[in-house]
């Protein structure tokens, strides 16, 4: 009797050597939508042809059939057939093939982004925001774990948007894996050029951190979230004031935009949330991440109104378009404090963004049959959504984009969202007016971890070592950055209760380069004296101070006009990958569309040993510093504090600052 091949056996194999049998996609799990046919005829025969190169000749006449049908009904070629028959999951570290400890480790994070349980389309390799793919098909991922588990210490694998191009020659000191994805020639950067070279099989949409293994599940926007939504509150009540009993509206309750709710409960205030798309409000309200359900707007007010004169903390979700919210809150006088949106606008004319006045099902059916006439009733929804919040602004509302593109799909549509000067918008980012000036500026952003043994208590050890550092560290902190290493340490001794663990043993937290630096030296210590079992990677979300150029996000609080430059991300990668990361990643699009941003990110495994050391010292002070450097020589007042402080701190640091110029001096100029 032929055995059943093992895990590490199939992992192995890569490229199974007998064709393996037809297999359909399954319907318990949520797909992609199917994808527009872009492609000219010849085109078509290109995408074929790029996909038959992954196998032998002699398999080419069943796989031709099977792939022309895929790209018919799909728009993408999946190679389906080929996924695996084993689990999808994070794994224990010692239970991959593998002769690099560090590659196991990323073969660890591959399989945690496609886990069913965190992934969003695991079935076309796509882990978050509708289109944020770690391989374009079944093919690179069998063979990219393959090239893994025969890596040594001494080679680099070099992935090309998803294809594994080669295991090169390196060095100890090297990236075990050098990441991009979506790198075009910027005249080919549009999301039309997504839609065809992604169907041709040459590039893919990574997102900010699924195409670079590094995503950990809802934990990650929560915090994030949370931050945001606390300091919006400190911002319109002032510090210390309690949002209990003060509105936060938004819409939104999908892959991300379904944190919002978690969060409003954490920050203590009372959430609305709108959701359009009846099955996704109702996902969320059945995993507990929203407590109240409704379809009905006058039921929805009822509840409102009473959770405002009770001083309640709850979330609610609605069933419905997020205008018809702001405009009945308008006439029924209830005073939002605080008003956001996070609909997919970054993706408005293919299903992130539902016009009022449409049903979701007439929406759906409008962009796949009338695409024109659809983008032009997206767009009237756009100006009226936009005279809603006016009214809710002129009343007092602080309104903020949270990094959806709204106000400059808005913008593009011609609604009411320009400033008098027609340059900027009315409203501000949330990184213009919080997290750029109240954290990224200072260094803090979203570190985070994985602990690869997959053990419960590795990762509650190591949440009690990062309390430890960061009360230290506010002992004697500066008062300007007190408030964000308090919420950081609040956040993280509730981390454990908040049970935000979904996939591998992962947590995150916002810290400046000190801080990263502290407990990531701490880790190591703890991993080479036994008390945390198993190397622990780390990484962080693209989304931070240094990694992102994102003229419209993560950079749109740099004032100097070089917010539309990407010089920063680049050399962020770069200088990361020469400092000791394990892997380093670089990415067109992410978060706010294709040809929008450019961003990278790193991973580094620490095992205990005193080169972990010396990597992570040299390479997390470059890859928060090279950000505050850029802010700083921007005139950003906070980077230029923080970057002072750093050269005090370490005499190796030399940083071009800027001489400041009198501004009585600039407005003589005629
Ligand atoms: N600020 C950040 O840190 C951050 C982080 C992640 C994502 N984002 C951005 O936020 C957006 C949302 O991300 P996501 O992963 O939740 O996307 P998603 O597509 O999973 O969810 C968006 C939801 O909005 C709903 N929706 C669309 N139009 C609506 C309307 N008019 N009224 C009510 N509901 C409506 C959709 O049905 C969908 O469920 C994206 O543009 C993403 O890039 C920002």
């Amino acid at each position: 009797m032929i055995q059943p091949m093992t895990f590490k056996e199939m992992i192995l194999q890569g490229i199974p050597e007998q064709l393996p049998n037809k297999k359909s996609r399954d319907d318990k799990y949520s797909h992609a939508p199917k994808r527009k046919d872009i492609l000219t005829p010849t085109e078509k025969k290109l995408a074929i042809a790029n996909a038959l190169r992954y196998f032998p000749a002699s398999w080419h006449a069943v796989l031709i059939e099977e792939f022309v049908e895929e790209l018919k009904l799909y728009g993408r070629i999946y190679m389906y057939r080929f996924m695996p028959d084993y689990e999808m999951y994070a794994r224990p570290i010692h239970e991959y093939p593998a002769k690099s400890k560090q590659a196991a480790a990323i073969m660890l994070m591959i399989q945690n982004n496609l886990d069913p349980a965190v992934a969003q389309h695991p079935q076309e390799l796509i882990t978050y925001g509708g289109n944020g793919a770690v391989f374009q098909n079944w093919a690179q991922y069998l063979i990219t774990m393959k090239y893994l588990a025969q890596i040594t210490d001494t080679q680099t694998l070099h992935m090309y948007s998803g294809h594994p191009m080669g295991i090169f020659p390196s060095s100890v000191e090297a990236p075990r894996v050098v990441v991009t994805n979506g790198m075009m020639i910027p005249n080919y950067s549009k999301p039309e050029d997504w839609e065809r070279y992604n169907a041709m099989g040459v590039t893919q949409y990574g997102q900010m951190t699924a195409g670079s293994y590094m995503y950990i599940g809802p934990q990650g926007i929560v915090h994030g979230t949370t931050i945001t939504v606390m300091n919006a509150f400190r911002k319109k009540l002032g510090a210390g004031v309690s949002p209990n009993g003060r509105i936060f509206l938004t819409a939104g309750l999908g892959g991300m935009s379904g944190a919002q709710p978690k969060a409003g409960n954490i920050a203590g205030c009372i959430t609305v949330c709108a959701e359009v798309n009846a099955s996704a409000a109702i996902k969320r309200f059945e995993q507990g991440w929203v407590d109240k359900l409704t379809h009905n707007l006058d039921e929805l007010i009822d509840i409102v109104k009473e959770a405002v004169s009770n001083k309640e903390v709850v979330s609610i979700a609605y069933v419905g378009n997020v205008i018809d919210v702001w405009e009945r809150f308008d006439t029924e006088n209830i005073i939002v404090d605080l008003g956001s949106d996070q609909t997919s606008l970054h993706n408005p004319w293919a299903g992130g963004y539902y016009p009022v006045g449409l049903s979701f099902e007439a929406s759906n059916d409008m962009m796949a049959n009338h695409p024109e006439q659809f983008k032009e009733v997206v767009q009237a929804s756009l100006r009226r959504h936009a005279d809603a919040i006016n009214k809710h602004t002129s009343k007092g509302t602080y309104f903020f984009d949270y990094g959806n593109a709204f106000l400059l799909e808005a913008s593009r549509a011609n609604a009411d969202v320009m400033h008098d000067n027609h340059i900027d918008f009315k409203y501000p980012s949330y990184v213009q007016d919080i997290l750029g000036p109240m954290c990224f500026d200072y260094g803090f952003g979203p570190f985070r971890w994985v602990c690869t043994s997959g053990s419960h208590e590795d990762l509650k050890r190591t949440d009690q070592i990062a309390a430890t550092v960061l009360e230290s560290m506010l002992a004697n902190a500066p008062a300007s950055i007190a408030q964000q290493l308090q919420d950081n340490i609040t956040w993280i001794k509730e981390a454990e209760k908040n049970k935000l663990v979904v996939g591998s043993k992962a947590r995150i937290l916002y810290a400046d380069a000190e801080g990263r630096s502290k407990i990531a030296a701490a880790f190591n210590e703890a991993i080479g004296d036994g008390t945390i079992t198993a190397p622990v990677v780390i990484g962080r979300d693209h989304h931070d101070v240094s990694g992102t150029d994102s003229p419209y996000r993560e950079t749109s609080n740099i004032y100097d006009g070089s917010k539309y430059t990407a010089d920063m991300s680049i050399h962020n990668v770069i200088g990361d990958s020469f400092r000791g990361a394990t892997w380093v990643s670089i990415h067109n699009g992410g978060g706010v569309g294709w040809g929008e941003v450019s961003n990278g990110g790193f991973g580094l495994v620490l095992d205990g040993t005193d080169a972990s050391k010396t990597k992570l010292e040299n390479m997390l002070f470059y890859d928060v510093n090279n950000g505050i450097a850029r802010r700083a020589w921007a005139r950003n007042t906070g980077s230029l504090e923080a970057i002072e402080r750093e050269m005090k701190r370490s005499p190796n640091l030399t940083v071009t600052m800027p001489n400041l110029v009198d501004e009585k001096l600039l407005q003589q100029i005629q």
